[in-house]
């Protein structure tokens, strides 16, 4: 089965975000004293995520990315993964912001997950600080030399900010020199307070032209369906280089992916404030075949791209986008 929108895209990808806390707070992603944490009988349980994961794997998911900030932040994350890579999926990747992850290495290699986006902004220990308010540097450093030792397909996010990190963009991109590692630079968002108009003063054009300064022979290749980065490589590099427009929504016309928030809010844009609550569903009774229809129904009312979804809502610049997990 396939699960097709209103504007003819393929769904087949979910970001399952679960958990609502994170143990760094990055300024440009959770105000310095923190969010409001729910209670725990607010998240979803492992059982619902399995019971969701499968009710979507039947309607056409095959793809699942776990994000948070650190999904190991959560309980038995390693046993709920073990359940669901019997799934039927063909793929599961996590996100996480490398802190709690090291010890689960070995395991990950073994249970034969796809691969790891490490979000590290910086290759500097004191704007690594300065950026996330913690110093866990050495940690994350430690993790990313840990899955390049696993053999684990890494890719490390970078979320480029004015005046915070440019300095850092072309020692990052030397990683994928030494290292088989795809970096990616994301632009911006206007998430917390960072609110602004006009967009991010380093856009994909201007993250791509600092590359191109360094390395004139970058080659753009082709992209995968559903990407949202554009990649690039350069002569000699063992990985790639990938720029996210996530401010300027470039690759919102082949967008496969459907949204499940710690809570079990379901979202089909990154930036809508939630289409209807899953969990809730579930907790009143509902059978696998209402959820699947609740899911359908919102799959056929997508907004076609991330402005007309922004446009839908009404509060953009209030919410955490740790508790969204990108
Ligand atoms: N703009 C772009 N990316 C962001 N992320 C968090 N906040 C933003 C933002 N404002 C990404 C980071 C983070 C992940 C959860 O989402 O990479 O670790
Ligand atoms: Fe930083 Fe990511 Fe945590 Fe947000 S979720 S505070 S960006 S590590």
């Amino acid at each position: 089965m396939a699960l097709i929108d209103n504007h003819g895209r393929k769904v087949n990808y979910l970001r399952l975000a679960v958990t609502d806390r994170c143990n760094l707070r990055c300024f440009y992603c959770m105000p310095e004293e923190g969010i409001d944490y729910v209670k725990r009988s607010d998240l979803l349980s492992y059982e619902e995520m399995i019971r969701l994961v499968k009710c979507l794997v039947d309607l056409g998911i095959q793809k699942l990315r776990i994000t948070g900030g650190e999904p190991f932040l959560r309980k038995e994350m390693m046993e709920f993964l073990a359940s669901v890579s019997t799934l039927g999926l063909k793929e599961i990747n996590i996100t996480t912001n490398g802190t709690l992850t090291l010890p689960h290495i070995p395991a990950l290699k073994s249970m034969g997950i796809h691969s790891i986006n490490l979000s590290l902004d910086t290759l500097d220990r004191d704007r690594f600080f300065a950026i996330t308010r913690r110093q866990n540097f050495d940690k994350v450093m430690e993790t990313f030399h840990a899955l390049m030792e696993a053999e684990i397909r890494t890719k490390i996010n970078m979320v480029v900010m004015n005046g915070k990190n440019t300095e850092d963009i072309i020692a990052m991109a030397e990683l994928a020199r030494e290292f088989p590692v795809d970096v990616r630079y994301i632009e911006e968002m206007p998430f917390n307070g960072t609110g602004r108009s006009g967009g991010p003063e380093w856009n994909h054009l201007h993250i791509l032209e600092r590359l191109k300064s360094a390395y004139p022979q970058i080659k753009r290749q082709s992209s995968k369906p559903g990407a949202t980065a554009v990649t690039f490589a350069v002569d000699g590099f063992k990985g790639n280089l990938g720029i996210i427009a996530a401010y300027s929504r470039t690759f919102c016309g082949s967008c496969n992916r459907l949204r499940i928030t710690p809570q079990g809010m379901i979202r089909t844009c990154l930036y809508d404030e939630g289409i209807f609550n899953i969990r809730d569903m579930m907790r009143q009774g509902a059978s696998d075949q209402q959820l699947k229809d609740a899911v359908v129904e919102a799959v056929s009312r997508r907004a076609k791209d991330g402005f007309e979804a922004e446009e839908r809502r009404l509060n953009l610049a209030s919410e955490s986008m740790s508790t969204i997990g990108g």
